[in-house]
């Protein structure tokens, strides 16, 4: 067993998940704010450098889990949890990519987020990515994307 504690919390405009966009072609550019604890705020040094960040977070407002689960994204079909974003994971932990607009004291202005007002906060990383695009694959995602771009 693991014990986890907040690092923080965030501050969203999203007090509802249904505000939060979903599906094929959702826009994350809403703009919130990491506010670090002050015990934990010196672990911010030298952030202010890198442009995008991980935040990894809890879904703490998630009610058990589902092995498979029916993404927004292809309703239609059935995928496995752990192919998936779903909130309704065995351990309900969550990764944001947000881009870093600035730092006030503890209390990071961030760009991307999707999580609710109040959702804490795990930890916080650099984003950095060596991975060319050309390598990446999309999966059942892209399968749903071509389906959404021929209207079936
Ligand atoms: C599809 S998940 C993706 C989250 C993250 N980007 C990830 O990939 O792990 C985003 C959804 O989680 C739900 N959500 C956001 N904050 C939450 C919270 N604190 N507790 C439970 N569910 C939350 C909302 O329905 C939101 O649309």
């Amino acid at each position: 067993m693991f014990t986890f504690s907040p690092i923080g919390f965030v501050k969203s405009p999203y007090t509802e998940t249904s505000k939060i966009p979903r599906g094929c072609g959702a826009k994350h550019d809403a703009e919130g704010v990491l506010e670090i604890l002050p015990e934990f705020a010196p672990g911010l040094l030298d952030i202010e450098g890198f442009s995008h960040l991980y935040v990894v977070w809890t879904f703490d407002r998630a009610d058990g889990f589902d092995l498979v689960a029916h993404p927004p994204t292809d309703e239609k079909r059935p995928h496995g949890v752990f192919a998936t974003r779903s909130p309704r994971r065995p351990n309900p932990i969550a990764l944001t990519v947000v881009e870093l607009l600035g730092r006030e004291g503890g209390s990071l202005r961030v760009r991307g987020v999707d999580m609710l007002d109040g959702t804490p906060i795990l930890d916080i990383k650099p984003y950095l990515s060596s991975i060319p695009e050309e390598k990446l694959q999309r999966g059942w995602l892209k399968e749903a994307e071509d389906r959404k771009a021929k209207g079936e």
